[in-house]
């Protein structure tokens, strides 16, 4: 029953969208999906006019600042991860940093008039942004367009105005007590009190004005100079941190990838302070326990997950952080050894309470993920995020882009929960200059030397268990990427020691099941941001023909869209292209049989 409403909400999500599916489309030429359509389309203008997935990139994120502002930003970070026709593969770490004046007893002492500040919310909440940096090293790297033709879209829908989308619309109205809170931000974000209707023409001056500057200079058009100068200046007035010397010292990284082989492919994701170990912990203890153990769709295969993500997000609450400071083990999570012990301690008729475990040290904010192919089979997997809808929701004044609050990723206090419910270690606690850890970790799938999927998915805590799912879902079920996107979720992440799931997306024998077992299973708290749902996936597949699908999340609105043949750039397709053959009721392009070697340890 429950599930025949689910179906008959997405049927009525269809009927009530536009008359072109956005949702799922298949095409030769390239693809993008995005959570927002008219970021996603900046992207098939920039691979029609001959840009590579890295261009394609650059300029939706960059126009996602202006057309999603619930987590499209220029005020936050993210992490990047692109693969080029040639097979090259780069990581940009792009994750926000401490200001130099934070110290650990941040949060935990009482300021001058006795208040203990905030890490979630007010001006001490923000770290220093990331976003500018890491586009701009992801252009240099892999980018074929001039920097400043991917800023001006942009820079157009800013200055010149966008039509207002009925998602970013009800997004803003969601947050309206919220972006009420400081003036500024309520004069840009609610004129007259209200979110701007769809329809009407929505402008951002300030905004434009950034990012003319970004253009013009590059990064040290955000970084150094009259920008620099006015955050400083704004920051000192409203009681936050980050200085021009913060600034000015902020550094994207490159890092190696994560690497694991799951059936006959190859995973890639982001390292720390990201959390691909910890996706890849969850995968490699699916190979200990045996694969078809999770075959299913089950509540049986349920518990083995719910078991596998318990146990691999203690060890990410313990052992990842900052790879620059102290205390992070991200070889752990490949240890096969210790894997073997780790998986051996799954009671196949019992949950594991986490009290139990050894070694005991938690939707509604958003973040946002797009996947971008060309038509050389180069790709790009971004997840960025000012942590909180709306970060902190506000406005660098004069400036008009959102500031984070990505400090509460910090572990802020010994056992103190953060938004996500997260109990983090002290590998993870606040200092100058470190990044916080993050849940995120796009995707990447190659098999046959190509590239099958990319996705990646918003939803704090749940991110690495929705990738996970989604690995299920795709390389193990055989399952197509629109239906194992639209498959339901469920999601364990140590503490609390509770198995959560989408609210109305499960029979009652799943939950049930689950509980025989022993676990305490709770649906998804129904915010006003998630309607009990986890994460929002977008994401494309490659078809045997070589075509691409590309898929939105039908949780919510998004765009997966395709350049058509007739479109397409004069962009050459490498040799040797050839389609795979589908087995029956197959995902297109991973076969199942030849199985790699279980664990392909990370670089
Ligand atoms: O980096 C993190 O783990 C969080 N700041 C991500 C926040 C998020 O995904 C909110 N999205 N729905």
């Amino acid at each position: 029953m429950k599930k025949l409403l689910w179906l008959c909400a997405g049927l009525l999500l269809c009927a009530a969208g536009p008359a072109e599916d956005l949702r799922v489309s298949r095409g030769a030429g390239g693809a993008v999906a995005s959570e927002e359509e008219t970021a996603a389309r900046v992207g098939i203008e920039i691979l029609k006019k001959g840009g590579n997935a890295t261009d394609a990139a650059v300029a939706v994120s960059f126009a996602l600042a202006v057309t999603w502002p619930e987590a499209g930003n220029l005020g936050g970070g993210g992490f990047w991860l692109s693969r080029d026709p040639s097979g090259k593969v780069l990581v940009v770490d792009y994750r926000e940093v401490a200001p130099r004046e934070a110290r650990r007893d941040l949060y935990i002492r009482p300021n001058a008039r006795g208040i203990v500040p905030s890490a979630a919310e007010g001006p001490l909440a923000t770290g220093v942004p990331g976003t500018v940096a890491g586009l701009a090293l992801a252009h240099r790297r892999g980018g074929r367009l001039r920097w400043r033709d991917l800023l001006e879209p942009a820079i157009r829908l800013a200055r010149d105005g966008f039509v207002m989308t009925e998602n970013t619309s009800a997004s803003i109205a969601w947050n309206r007590e919220r972006l009420l809170r400081d003036p500024e931000t309520a004069r840009i974000f609610l004129p007259g009190g209200a979110a701007p209707a769809p329809g009407s023409t929505f402008r951002q001056p300030d905004l434009a004005a950034t990012l003319t500057a970004i253009r013009d200079r590059g990064e040290d058009g955000f970084y150094r100079g009259s920008v620099a100068r006015s955050i400083e200046e704004g920051q000192r007035r409203t009681g936050g941190l980050i200085s021009r010397g913060d600034l000015a010292r902020y550094e994207a990284k490159t890092r190696p990838p994560v690497r694991f082989r799951f059936e006959n492919a190859e995973v890639l994701t982001t390292p720390a302070p990201s959390s691909g170990p910890a996706l890849a912990e969850m995968v490699l203890l699916t190979n200990l326990v045996g694969p078809d153990k999770l075959r299913p769709r089950d509540a049986s295969s349920a518990h083995w997950a719910v078991e596998i993500e318990k146990r691999a997000y203690r060890d990410r609450n313990r052992y990842l952080g900052d790879p620059a400071f102290g205390g992070v083990r991200q070889n752990l999570f490949t240890d096969v050894t210790r894997l073997r012990a780790i998986a051996a301690s799954i009671r196949p008729d019992r949950a594991t309470a986490t009290k139990d475990l050894r070694g005991a040290e938690s939707d509604k904010p958003s973040t946002t993920h797009f996947s971008i192919v060309d038509s050389a089979g180069g790709a790009v997997s971004v997840t960025t995020t000012l942590n909180d809808s709306f970060g902190n929701a506000r406005v660098a004044p004069g400036l008009g882009f959102l500031w984070n609050d990505e400090m509460d990723d910090f572990a802020t206090r010994p056992g103190q929960k953060n938004m996500y419910g997260l109990v983090q270690g002290k590998v993870n606690a606040v200092a100058p200059g470190k990044r916080m850890l993050s849940a995120m970790c796009p995707i990447i799938v190659v098999s046959g030397g190509r590239v099958a999927f990319v996705w990646g998915t918003p939803g704090g805590s749940t991110i690495p268990t929705t990738n996970y799912q989604l690995l299920l879902g795709t390389l193990l079920r055989h399952e197509t990427l629109e239906a194992a996107v639209a498959a339901p979720r469920f999601h364990q992440q140590d503490l609390p020691d509770t198995v959560q799931y989408e609210r109305g997306r499960f029979e009652p024998d799943w939950t049930e099941g689950l509980r025989r077992l022993g676990h305490t299973v709770v649906e998804r708290e129904n915010s006003i941001y998630n309607s009990g749902l986890i994460g929002r996936v977008h994401g494309i597949a490659r078809n045997p023909d070589g075509s691409w699908t590309a898929v939105a999340d039908p949780r919510r609105s998004g765009a997966g869209l395709v350049v058509r043949p007739a479109d397409a750039s004069p962009v050459v397709r490498p040799a040797g292209a050839n389609p795979v053959v589908r087995p029956a009721g197959a995902n297109p392009v991973v076969r199942p049989a030849d199985a790699g070697p279980v664990v392909r340890p990370t670089p």
